[in-house]
């Protein structure tokens, strides 16, 4: 028997979009019993919509890398075990790629590096900042050079802890990217290069003052306000509670803040709140980095 565990990401932290990213200690497992007949069985919190034959994304996935390294598909009964929400900004497609990627590799004893399969992750995701993560844990940048992804972490255990404030709305990636304009203006660029640089100093100084106007953005956040109600009230309204930082957790609809261990029940509290007065209702967990 085979176990895989994947664990659940926000990308973005606001300035850093499509390269900044966390993992978060909130996981999918993936369980292989091998020379079964075909089976995939779902269980968790999360199997509503989700396909248990060959459109099924993490299988897809595992296919996909064996037919790259001409790999014979083998027999084998799947249990998805679905913990990460669908569709809420907090990596779920990520790691059904990354699940599948490092399940196929090790069934196939072990054939990709790590950096190998990261490559293959963003392929198949189309951006970096959530596969990164997945796959090395703790918080990273993903630089996308002429020779592919180049992964780098920040930092493994910080001294902070992130809240989840996922609203009860789903929100389709493509939709939120396709609402972005494909140029920015030079002043917002900026803006955003500046604060991914005092952000990445934050993280790697461990200076969590910093946080308040490092994770601020122009590139997305306002724009996606549009999608998602009470946004940007939200992400202030954990700034007032005390949190170091906010943001949109990926592509939306859930927002993160980072706090000190004191402030755990504060601030998921206000952001329930502020989401409750634009008619939405959220469920906050509180989660260590991974
Ligand atoms: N960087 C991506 C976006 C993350 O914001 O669209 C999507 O999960």
């Amino acid at each position: 028997m085979l176990q895989v565990k994947i664990p659940a990401t926000s990308a973005n932290l606001g300035p850093g979009f499509d390269c900044l990213g966390m993992a978060l200690q909130l996981y999918n497992r993936i369980t292989v019993e091998t020379n079964r007949p075909f089976r995939i069985t779902l269980s968790g919190s999360y199997k509503e919509g989700i396909p248990t034959d060959d459109t099924n994304l993490v299988w897809k996935t595992m296919c996909h890398f064996w037919d790259l390294i001409n790999y014979p598909i083998p027999n084998l009964d799947l249990t998805f075990e679905n913990f990460i929400p669908p569709a809420r900004g907090l990596g779920s497609s990520s790691a059904a790629i990354v699940g599948g990627l490092v399940t196929a590799n090790t069934l196939a004893g072990s054939p990709y590096t790590k950096l190998e399969l990261l490559q293959v992750a963003n392929a198949l995701e189309g951006h970096p900042d959530n596969v990164t993560p997945a796959l090395y844990g703790g918080v990273t940048l993903s630089v996308s050079t002429e020779n592919g992804v180049l992964p780098r972490i920040l930092t493994q255990s910080p001294n902070f802890k992130a809240v989840v404030t996922i609203p009860n709305m789903h929100l389709n990636t493509k939709k939120a990217r396709g609402i972005l304009p494909d140029q920015v203006h030079r002043k917002d660029a900026v803006f955003n290069i500046s604060h991914v640089s005092l952000l990445t100093e934050a993280f790697i100084r461990g200076d969590y003052s910093l946080l308040k106007e490092g994770m601020r953005d122009t590139l997305h956040q306002n724009q996606r306000a549009a999608l998602i109600p009470g946004l940007l009230e939200t992400l202030e309204a954990a700034l007032e509670t005390g949190a170091y930082g906010s943001a949109l957790s990926g592509s939306g609809p859930t927002l993160l803040a980072l706090i000190p261990d004191n402030l755990e029940k504060d601030v998921p509290l206000s952001m329930t709140k502020a989401l409750e007065r634009h008619g939405i209702n959220a469920t906050a967990l509180v989660l260590d980095i991974d």
